[in-house]
């Protein structure tokens, strides 16, 4: 059996249609949109039209409040940076427990450089109590960043309710979607959002591109300094076919989002039901109600998480145990200690993360395999002995 690729939130394929829109501009449209020349400058009009395309995907009224970076994190940080820049006097930021590295790990960082940061929980669940959100927010609150959707469990969060409440207070709001994108409506429009973060990679698109959406008026401080690019907000070249990329895949992910929601979906829940029904003492992690279509994640009681993706692999099944931005670490993650979930079950998580590309076949070849590999693992499992 061919790949079985179940990890779409670790990155995704390129969609074909995404690799035939940027190819010319890795051929013979080589050319740098500055250029005083014709040849360059015609390049000009492929990135403004990316630009229409990637506003369109979340609701912004504006092409010019889409600024195109490398990726998710350089969106994160490029937010968060900006938004620390409007008052330097003020030194609190909130945000949540369960963040992904590229908003957590900047947050520690600040911390050393003199920054508070409330770092608020979530329930078992996976969820985000908002009036504990409100009640961190303070006189001195520079920031709140709250991702719109968990990248280990899916779980949702409630994200315009939180904007609303960061604009009651004026206290800058942040979202990083890069899980979200593509994946559920998003309308900033009509959400009084600040920044918001989306990563090529997880939407079809090629890695090393992303954008931040700015809106008007929000203070903004270049991460990146140099030439005149994207009109002085970041520096570089740009990176032409892969903005262009960027551009086909948010417009294939208006296209097929009621898909994602339906069809993913199902297959989604096809595999996790099977699998908690035919696997002993195996527990779904996160809300199942308030979760992205595509994200389950799966604790297996009494076995390690590494040991069921060995044998996934050997199957040709590709999942992800934790984070796969955090995976290299025997601990359970961040996210599933936040949720205090039982040692001997966050330990045995597993996440499946499909994708429009996702087959029934391949659904099933997984549902046969799981009961099989956590036998043979639970047959030899050095967690036994502790009951
Ligand atoms: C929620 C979330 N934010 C940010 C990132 C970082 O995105 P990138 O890999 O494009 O830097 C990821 C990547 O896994 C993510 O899942």
């Amino acid at each position: 059996m061919k790949t079985v690729y179940l990890d779409n939130n670790a990155t995704t394929a390129v969609a074909p249609e995404v690799l035939d829109a940027m190819l010319p501009f890795l051929k013979d449209l080589y050319g740098n949109p500055s250029s005083m020349h014709n040849f360059g400058g015609q390049v000009g009009k492929f990135i403004d039209k990316a630009r229409e395309q990637c506003a369109a995907l979340i609701g912004a009224k504006r092409a010019s409040d889409i600024i195109f970076t490398s990726c998710g994190t350089e969106s994160d940080n490029t937010a968060i940076m900006s938004a620390l820049s409007a008052d330097p006097s003020k030194k609190h930021i909130v945000t949540t427990a369960v963040e992904h590295p590229a908003v957590r790990a900047l947050c520690q960082k600040l911390v050393k450089q003199g920054y508070e940061v409330t770092e608020v929980g979530v329930d078992g669940s996976g969820i985000l109590n908002v009036e504990y959100l409100k009640n961190a927010i303070r006189k001195d609150t520079t920031l709140v960043s709250v991702m719109w959707a968990n990248n280990e469990t899916g779980v949702l969060f409630p994200v315009e309710e939180i904007a609303k409440i960061c604009e009651e207070k004026n206290v800058p709001f942040h979202t990083d979607a890069v899980q979200a994108a593509g994946k559920v409506a998003i309308n900033v429009s009509n959400t009084p959002i600040d920044y918001l973060a989306v990563s090529g990679h997880k939407l079809h698109a090629p890695k090393g591109v992303g954008f931040l959406y700015l809106k008007r008026g929000a203070k903004y401080s270049p991460f990146i300094v140099g030439g005149h690019q994207e009109r002085g907000k970041r520096g570089g070249t740009e990176n032409v076919a892969s903005i262009v990329a960027l551009g086909a895949a948010a417009e294939l992910a208006i296209k097929n989002i009621g898909r994602e929601n339906k069809e993913v979906r199902l297959l989604r829940d096809k595999l996790e039901n099977e699998i908690i029904s035919s696997v002993p003492d195996s527990f779904v992690h996160g809300d199942r109600d308030h979760r992205l279509p595509n994200t389950s994640n799966i604790g297996f009681k009494n076995v390690e998480g590494e040991a069921i993706l060995l044998l996934l692999n050997e199957y040709g099944i590709c999942a992800s145990s934790g984070s796969a931005c955090t995976s290299g670490s025997l601990e359970p993650s961040h996210v599933l200690r936040a949720m205090k979930i039982p040692f001997d079950r966050a330990h045995g998580s597993i996440r499946f993360s499909l994708s429009g590309y996702s087959t029934e076949k391949e659904i099933e070849h997984t549902i046969e395999k799981m009961p099989k590999i956590i036998e043979k693992l639970r047959s030899i499992s050095p967690f036994k002995s502790r009951g």
